[in-house]
């Protein structure tokens, strides 16, 4: 079963930057690239749960603003030398408005 949620809109997301949901167990970022894809994870680092959301978004990787871990935003995994995972959620953008499915 599908549980689409409709949660921003793609203009409500800064460019290389991410708009952070609240949900009842967790803050999930919402990353918006530069070609306009749109990735949802975790807003907590693999390493020691640093805001994601505030991270630099380049290419299709977020860097951790607190130790500079590079996280892939597709897969939730940690780059180079770095070891671990966040969670990540399927997006979907239908006329602007962006859903996630949790
Ligand atoms: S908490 Fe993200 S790199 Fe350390």
């Amino acid at each position: 079963m599908s549980n689409w949620k409709l949660v921003t809109t793609l203009t409500d997301i800064p460019q290389l930057g991410s708009r952070v949901i609240k949900t009842a167990t967790m803050n999930i970022a919402i990353f918006r690239n530069s070609e306009d894809r749109i990735f949802a994870m975790k807003d907590e680092c693999p390493h020691k749960k640093g805001p994601l959301s505030q991270g630099i978004v380049h290419g299709t990787s977020v860097t951790c603003p607190l130790h500079n871990w590079r996280i892939d935003l597709a897969s939730g995994e940690a780059l180079g030398p770095d070891q671990g995972c966040t969670n990540t959620f399927p997006v979907k953008i239908e006329n602007g408005q962006v859903f996630v499915q949790l």
